[in-house]
């Protein structure tokens, strides 16, 4: 199930990291917990996520139990270097496919080992099939303070095209039940579906402001190799996604949440405050350290970066030997953290430090000062330094992280 992960080097059978990885600094320390159950998977997913008959026995009533393990071995590996988690997020597949006790004994188990920090953000993914009040509020009574709740399209023949099992008219019911609760709430939106025209968009746009929410993602649709997505769109079942079309989705989306308070931190992401952004997500665009828990999950302390073996079964069976589940890992050598910086700070409303550009491009100033004669980059941000992408620049920002790369 989903696509092939990196090969890089082999992981120590212990998990242990080179001492460099271990000095701190001052960056944060953040976890994530993938759950890698879905009940169907939708057609267009590629996430590692697998349907009860593709379990091979593994049951995930031993998630808590197999998530306890990996993290005694966080412990062991992390050791003096260890700090309280500043974010948590639960992720999938399709966490609320767990009943809410895992989830908030899976949490304790994460506070009791790592600590928190008071004021940490604590998050879990949602279908809106899968909860209700009841659900939500025995998470928010275990410490869970935010939902991201997977709306995707407010139209029946979307979410039919993307295979999607929930009926549009469980998104409000879930948001309020999140909200009594006492949970911050945020959606996501998916623009580009084959057959989805301007106006399904304006639909799901404006149904989705209508939720109210202090938070929305909206993420072109990628149509991702070996799904059954791309195998209908490779027959000619279904028409290729249009690249303007979608530029236009992206426009009107922009414009119709900042009517109403929501403005963009990041490409794909609006808040109504900085208080209401996503801190988790920021944290791996600002290149934290984090360890992702769970089979597949990936991990980055200290420059080093580590992915899990992906099935669940090989999962648990690492673990039940006492060996790390990690299935390879690599080291992030000085080039490739820098252009990882501009990849992801250039997502980012406060944009990237003109300086780590020139750290990496002997020809930086030319391709600094074409990007902004090009209208992609905001000229009187670069008088000061900062590297922040204009509208246009949004549009276009893989192609503009690739000339200042060079
Ligand atoms: C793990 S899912 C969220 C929780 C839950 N499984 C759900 O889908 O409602 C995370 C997000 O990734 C999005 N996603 C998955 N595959 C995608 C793709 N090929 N293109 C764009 N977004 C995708 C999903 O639609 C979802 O909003
Ligand atoms: S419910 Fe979410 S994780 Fe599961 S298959 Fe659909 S998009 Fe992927």
């Amino acid at each position: 199930m989903a696509g092939p992960q990196p090969i890089g080097d082999p992981a120590p059978l212990d998990g242990s990291l080179p001492p460099k990885a271990l000095e701190t600094d001052s960056r944060t320390f953040h976890t994530y917990v993938h759950v890698p159950f879905c009940r169907v998977r939708c057609g267009y997913c590629d996430f590692n996520t697998y349907t009860s008959n593709e379990l091979e026995g593994f049951a995930p009533s031993d998630f808590v139990k197999n998530l306890s393990s990996e993290i005694e071995l966080s412990q062991r590996v992390l050791a003096s270097s260890k700090r309280p988690m500043s974010t948590v997020f639960f992720g999938g597949g399709t966490p609320t496919q767990l009943p809410a006790k895992d989830l908030v004994d899976s949490l304790s188990a994460l506070v009791q080992k790592f600590g928190i920090v008071p004021t940490a953000e604590v998050t879990t993914e949602a279908n809106p099939d899968n909860v209700d009040f009841v659900y939500l509020e025995a998470l928010k009574r275990g410490g869970f303070n935010r939902l991201s709740l997977g709306m995707q399209s407010a139209v029946p023949s979307v979410l039919a095209t993307l295979e999607r099992s929930h009926a549009p008219e469980n998104v409000p019911f879930a948001v309020k039940a999140a909200k009594d609760a006492g949970l911050q709430v945020s959606v996501d939106l998916i623009y580009g579906a084959p057959g989805e025209t301007m106006d399904d968009w304006k639909r799901t746009v404006d149904a989705a402001i209508a939720l109210e929410t202090d938070h929305i993602s909206a993420y072109a649709l990628i149509v991702e190799e070996g799904t059954k997505l791309a195998r209908q769109i490779k027959s000619g079942q279904l028409a290729e996604p249009d690249e303007d079309l979608e530029a236009d989705k992206y426009e009107y989306a922009d414009q119709a949440f900042n009517s109403v308070g929501l403005n963009w931190y990041e490409l794909s992401n609006w808040s109504r405050s900085v208080e209401t952004r996503s801190a988790h997500n920021i944290a791996y665009w600002r290149g934290q350290d984090w360890w992702g828990f769970g089979p597949g999950a990936h991990s980055h302390v200290g420059g080093v970066r580590w992915w899990n073996v992906k099935h669940p079964t090989a999962y648990a069976g690492r673990l039940s030997q006492g060996h790390s589940p990690a299935a390879g890992r690599e080291t992030i050598d000085h080039d490739t953290g820098l252009t990882e910086r501009i990849l992801l700070e250039l997502r980012l409303v406060e944009g990237l430090d003109a300086q780590v550009v020139k750290d990496l491009n002997p020809e930086a100033q030319r391709a600094i000062a074409d990007q902004i004669a090009a209208g992609n980059i905001d000229g009187g941000e670069a008088i000061r330094g900062r590297l922040v992408l204009t509208l246009k620049g949004r549009l276009l920002a893989d192609g503009v992280v690739r000339m200042l790369v060079g």
